[in-house]
């Protein structure tokens, strides 16, 4: 259906329960605009003028509050009730029975794999996890006390000119093999970073492990000939990556969708990805989180820290989400996995930190009254933590599992008929013209 002008206004009549009717008050003109998905086409405002001159109606809107710029069939939230769902399962069955490469499999297909479907797909990621020796050449590279999140974002980027087919966007079989090249490798480029920053020589991907499990093997090896993760941690990591996998349009799939548009290869796509997950209000809250609670240092310094906050002298880290209104979802399972994870490493002296900051907040009226709950990043990084991971490491763990994510909606993307290339309008706000004086 498209926009229709009413005239006069009182034949709006023809207004259906699937329709907007609008009057522009500079006109007298009456709009009635088609309702679909519960949305109303922003383009469709550009008919509403009040001159020939006139462009047509802009919406504003900073930080995309209220506006959907894609229609997904991959992740589905429910803010005000606490619902995760990728591709329908709800996050809490997929994070109790399914493995992390299933989800993966899972968020690319929009189907679980079959079981031979899991052994192909299992086989070709972990026959994709080494990497070109010059892309270690080029890790080396890096200075001692380079950010892993940096690295990550460079040696990703990096990869576009190690596998330049990979602008072939339009070649199904091509595209597949960038997106199973770029799950495989990630893990290696994120312990071969720690490795670079510690000194040690990096470990090599060992095939007979699980992609979690292979991971751990990359960044702990030292003379064993053989490692052996942790059962208990090697599962924990695995939810964890799942717990990340997708979370729809959020700031970084959003930075990996708008590159995507411009028909860049995925690697570069991926590379933006990482570097908006990089930030202290996205993936990097995490990192953050840890340095507020060792900031804080005990349990009785919790309430000053709380009235810093509510002075808005700053923000309580790994607490509040733009979207879930209630609680976070993801929050509650990771909290089962820290209890798994502090049973084998020993309890992380910072929980209690935690759950005292925790429990003062969600009684609070400033907490309570501006809907801000624990999200993912509260915990994570406790566990990470006591996994033996450093502080720097945390959104690099985040990136590892947002990878499926970012590729199921960046392919997404590239197939959707109705997507553009990406190009906001803005609202003027700078002088009119003028003119240089004369010389
Ligand atoms: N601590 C204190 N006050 C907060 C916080 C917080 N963590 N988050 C939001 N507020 C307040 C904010 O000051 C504002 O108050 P007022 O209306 O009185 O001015 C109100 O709540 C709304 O905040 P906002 O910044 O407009 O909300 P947003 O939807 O733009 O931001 C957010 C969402 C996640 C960026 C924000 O809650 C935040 O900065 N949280 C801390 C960082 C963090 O934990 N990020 C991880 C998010 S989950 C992982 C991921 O998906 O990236």
């Amino acid at each position: 259906m498209a926009i229709t002008e009413i005239r006069p206004a009182a034949a709006a009549g023809a207004t259906t329960a699937d329709t907007l009717t609008v009057r522009d008050d500079r006109t007298g003109r009456t709009y009635v605009l088609p309702i679909e998905h519960g949305a109303i086409k922003a383009t469709d405002l550009h008919a509403i003028r009040s001159s020939d001159e006139d462009e047509g109606l802009f919406t504003y809107d900073p930080g995309f509050m209220a506006t959907a710029a894609v229609k997904s069939g991959v992740t589905y939230i429910d803010g005000e009730r606490g619902i995760l769902r990728y591709r329908g399962y709800p996050i809490e069955e997929l994070a109790e029975r399914c493995g992390f490469l299933e989800v993966a499999y899972l968020l690319l297909h929009g189907e679980l794999p079959t079981r031979d479907e899991l052994v192909g797909w299992t086989y070709e990621i972990t026959h994709h996890t080494f990497i070109h020796e010059n892309v270690k050449k080029y890790i080396d590279g890096f200075h001692h006390d380079a950010h892993p999140m940096g690295m990550l974002m460079s040696t990703v980027a990096a990869l576009s000119t190690f596998y330049p087919e990979a602008k072939r966007i339009g070649d199904a079989p091509l595209r597949r093999r960038q997106i199973a090249r770029l799950i495989a490798k990630m893990p290696t480029i994120a312990a071969f970073a720690h490795r670079h920053a510690v000194g040690l020589p990096y470990a090599y991907p060992d095939n007979d492990l699980s992609y979690a499990g292979n991971f751990l093997n990359m960044m702990w090896k030292t003379t064993e000939l053989k490692y052996r993760p942790d059962p208990v941690l090697e599962r924990a990591l695995e939810v964890l990556f799942i717990l990340h996998a997708d979370h729809e349009q959020n700031c970084s799939t959003s930075a990996v969708r708008v590159v995507g548009s411009s028909r860049a290869d995925p690697y570069s796509a991926v590379a933006s990805g990482v570097g908006a997950l990089y930030g202290p209000l996205h993936g990097g809250a995490n990192e953050q989180v840890l340095r507020m609670l060792e900031e804080i240092g005990s349990v009785d310094r919790v309430p000053e820290h709380i009235a810093r906050v509510k002075r808005g002298e700053l923000r309580l880290m790994g607490f509040g989400h733009r979207v879930y209104k209630s609680y976070d979802p993801r929050a509650k399972l990771i909290k089962k996995v820290a209890d798994q994870v502090f049973a084998v490493t020993g309890r992380n002296p910072l929980l209690d930190v935690a759950l005292e900051l925790e429990r003062i907040a969600l009684e609070d009226e400033y907490f309570v009254g501006h809907k801000l709950y624990p999200n993912v990043d509260f915990y994570s990084g406790l566990i990470y933590q006591a996994m033996g991971f450093a502080v720097e490491m945390f959104p690099v763990l985040f990136a590892i599992g947002r990878t499926p994510g970012w590729l199921a909606q960046w392919e997404e993307g590239l197939l959707d008929g109705e997507q553009k290339i990406a190009r906001p309008r803005q609202l003027y706000i700078g002088p009119p013209e003028r003119h240089l004086p004369p010389a």
